[in-house]
């Protein structure tokens, strides 16, 4: 059996398994229901211009400071109602302080709404976005945020500056540790999961929390990955990957989205009518609220378009951006604006329609305060850091499983625990590791059971020893002697190399991708021990680490793996699990070839995945689109993933070679008798010895269309567990949304077309289907 979901404007379709995996049923309609709009009516009726524009107005009263916060009038502004919103805000007991203001002093007695950037949970800290999302597993991030809201909600916070669902391209760019990935297909099924857990089944839960899907539109795509610089993405690159995850958390019900800090093709995305007025409220009918970010409205002024903060409120505000996030320049010069006739009463009446909705819809009039008492109760339950450590299980990217002592391969650890085992690396016992994208949880480090004490939990201290090597940054040659004389006794050397958490995330973008500070020396040492060696790799990117994936016997990538990080790397090194995560962002060999990503276009002159390495004789021809220095192909391609055993998969096989465009365009008549839809096949077999669960992906690529597309474009994913020697057949159904491209006449349409489909474990391999579609 099959059903439908829509995933930005492309619709998929999937089997009943996978949509158990991707669907639950449509939560969040609190923005949409048209019950509310009596009530915001009723209020918006009753209030001043002032007590308007102090809905726009938001402000950060705990940390960071900057440009807007740090005040010491926000008493005094709630009971005069010129706030809207307060962030950054975590004390219960401050929350409560400050709504008690709005509640009793205001003359309407208008709730705060209270924000934070929850991000990848609140106190239980799960997996980065990025590792999350590497689970291809959208039940779980709907799990995590469901997990992130309870506890937040519990605290008094009711609204997330979450999902991040910018497509990132490029590892130089730090907040790619904060999404998932470069894909807009997967990234539409995680925007909408996170969306589902965030607002649960109702908004006006006690522990429902409002999403806020950033940063609209196109920062992922920061020129040269340096985080807030600008940006030009064509409108059809634009329709085709980076709206679609916005598209996708709208459609789940987002209450809110927030402008990004870039200028998209010359214009600041906080001043952009293009995207917040024309496509989100016109062709999307979003409902909610749009939240500039972080003074992005007084950026407005060294983005060039505005020379003083008036002219700054005045775009952003007419261009669509509700509220002000820190700038101050709604509440300084909002009320002139619209006294004086630059922007209309009834402009303004949406913006604070739209504020006012996402009120009434958490039920925050009727239930402004939290409980104080029963906030510490919600945290840390012992099934939320279950959850977390699953997370963390499946989020683990086995990169590389080379043979160990007597040709086995090194992963799992064969001795069960027998062995001696050396952990080294500035990273087995990092208590910071957890933290990754801000903000950094406070008590969360401290519960967390890093790598080293797990391994000892499990174990027994006798069988682990500890050498640090090297700091992140920094170190010395005789630290690095030190843990290779620690390594004789070692059967086995576990190295835990990577990042800190600062070097993801916000304005963390990196011009080299290597091992920071002097982990590249420690690794080659210990290496050169000839031990063999398990590298667990920390980051929030993937790193370029040629040598390693050359002489190192086995990776996992873990990248910030949360609270239960430590254990879940020990249940996989032992085999306990089996490693099932897949990349979502297309792994560099060096950084020159950022930014890469699969679903590129192919170009005139394409080299394929031709390998340089072949004599300069062997090569048809040099005026080819290829460096002459470095492969084209990736390190490891998006989708790629190992596993403890292994995966075959026999041809894809496809029910119809034929469709017709005008059936997928739903004109009947002219195409009557074409299928509106195919579905592909293949047949999974596990050929190995071990249970596992492999992440089975679908792919197209059209050809002959208006505009050129992508070699692969992924539409659909399914996981399976499959036994050893079971042969599973996996099955996708394409639906007419899925052949939809942005075409020469700027419209969403299905186009004649030859046409490739692979149901293969990754983005680079599998050999396609053919068929096509007539016009
Ligand atoms: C970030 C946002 C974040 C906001 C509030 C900004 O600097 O770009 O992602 O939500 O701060 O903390």
């Amino acid at each position: 059996m099959f059903s439908t979901f829509l995933l930005g404007g492309i619709c998929a379709v999937v089997s009943e398994s996978a949509l158990a995996q991707t669907a639950s049923p449509r939560h969040g309609d609190g923005i949409a229901d048209k019950n509310l709009d009596a009530r915001v009516e009723s209020i918006l009726r009753r209030m001043t211009l002032e007590e308007k524009v102090g809905q726009l107005v938001q402000y950060s009263a705990g940390q960071p400071t900057g440009p807007g916060t740090g005040r010491t009038d926000y008493d005094d502004m709630i009971a005069r109602a010129q706030i809207g919103s307060l962030f950054n805000v975590i004390d219960p007991h401050e929350i409560n302080k400050y709504q008690k203001i709005a509640m009793e002093k205001s003359r309407l007695h208008i709730p705060i709404l209270f924000g934070l950037d929850v991000i990848h949970g609140f106190k239980t800290e799960f997996p980065i976005p990025l590792g999350l999302a590497s689970t291809w597993d959208p039940s779980i991030v709907e799990k995590a945020s469901r997990v992130a809201a309870m506890e937040a909600a519990a605290d008094g916070i009711r609204w997330t500056f979450s999902p991040m669902v910018d497509i990132a391209r490029d590892a130089r760019w730090g907040r790619m540790a904060e999404g998932a990935g470069e894909d807009p297909f997967l990234g539409s099924a995680m925007a909408a999961a996170y969306v589902r857990g965030y607002q649960g089944t109702r908004l006006d839960a006690a522990d429902s929390i409002a999403a806020c899907a950033k940063h609209y539109v196109g920062y992922g795509a920061a020129e040269a990955g340096r985080d807030y610089n600008s940006t030009e993405i064509s409108e059809h690159t634009l329709r085709q990957f980076y709206l679609p995850p916005f598209r996708a958390a709208v459609e789940a019900g987002a209450a809110s989205l927030m402008s990004a800090f870039n200028s998209l093709n010359g214009v600041p995305s906080t001043a952009n009518p293009f995207t917040l007025k024309q496509v989100l409220r016109k062709e999307w009918g979003f409902r909610g609220l749009v939240v500039s970010d972080w003074n992005a409205v007084g950026e407005l002024i060294p983005h060039g378009i505005a020379n003083d903060g008036a002219t700054a409120a005045r775009k952003a505000f007419l261009a669509g951006v509700d509220m002000d996030m820190v700038s101050s320049l709604y509440h300084d010069n909002l009320q002139k604006i619209v006294s004086s006739g630059q922007a209309t009463q009834a402009e303004l009446d949406e913006a604070v329609r739209h504020v006012l909705r996402v009120k009434v819809a958490l039920d925050l009039f009727e239930h402004p305060y939290v409980d104080e008492a029963a906030a510490p109760k919600a945290l840390y339950h012992p099934e939320s850091i279950a959850l977390a450590q699953t997370a963390a299980e499946r989020s683990f990217v086995l990169l590389k499983n080379a043979s160990g002592p007597g040709g086995k391969a090194l992963l799992p650890l064969a001795g069960g625990g027998n062995e001696n085992i050396a952990v080294i690396g500035p990273l087995g016992d990092d208590f910071s590791y957890p933290g990754g994208a801000p903000p950094a949880d406070a008590g969360g480090g401290a519960r967390a059971t890093p790598l080293a004490a797990a391994l000892v939990q499990r174990v027994g201290e006798s069988h682990v020893s500890r050498f640090k090597g090297v700091g992140i940054l920094d170190g010395s040659d005789a630290e690095i002697a030190d843990a290779v004389a620690g390594t004789q006794k070692a059967d086995v050397v576990i190295l835990a190399l990577g990042e800190t958490p600062e070097m993801s995330g916000e304005a963390a973008s990196r011009a080299h991708l290597g091992l920071p500070g002097k982990q590249q020396a420690l690794l080659e040492a210990i290496v050169g021990t000839g031990k063999p060696v398990v590298l667990i790799l920390f980051s929030g990117r993937p790193l370029t680490l040629p040598w390693a994936f050359e002489h190192v016997s086995a990776v996992i990538a873990a990248w910030l793996p949360g609270i239960a990080g430590g254990p879940a790397l020990v249940r996989t090194l032992f085999g306990d699990v089996n490693p099932s995560g897949k990349l979502v962002v297309s792994w560099p060999r060096s950084v020159g070839q950022e930014p890469l990503y699969y679903n590129h276009l192919n170009t005139g002159r394409p080299a394929g995945d031709m390998d340089l390495t072949r004599p300069p004789s062997d090569v048809p021809s040099r005026y080819l689109s290829r460096y002459i220095d470095e492969q084209n192909t990736p390190q490891f391609p998006f989708g790629y993933g190992g596993s403890y055993t292994s995966f075959s998969y026999g041809a894809t096989a496809i029910d119809t070679q034929r469709l017709s465009a005008a059936v997928l365009n739903k004109d009947l008549g002219a195409g009557a008798g074409q299928p509106a839809a195919m579905t592909a096949e293949a047949e999974v077999t596990n050929t190995g010895s071990r249970p596992g669960e492999e992440v089975v992906q679908l792919y197209i690529q059209l050809l002959g269309t208006s505009v050129a597309e992508p070699v692969r474009m992924l539409k659909g994913f399914r996981t399976v567990s499959i036994a050893p020697g079971e042969t599973k057949k996996v099955k996708f159904e394409l639906r007419p949304e899925d052949f939809a491209i942005w075409n020469d006449r700027n419209q969403f349409a299905a186009e004649a077309a030859k046409m490739n489909v692979w149901v293969s474990p990754d983005s680079a391999h599998g050999s396609p289907a053919q068929a096509e579609i007539v016009p």
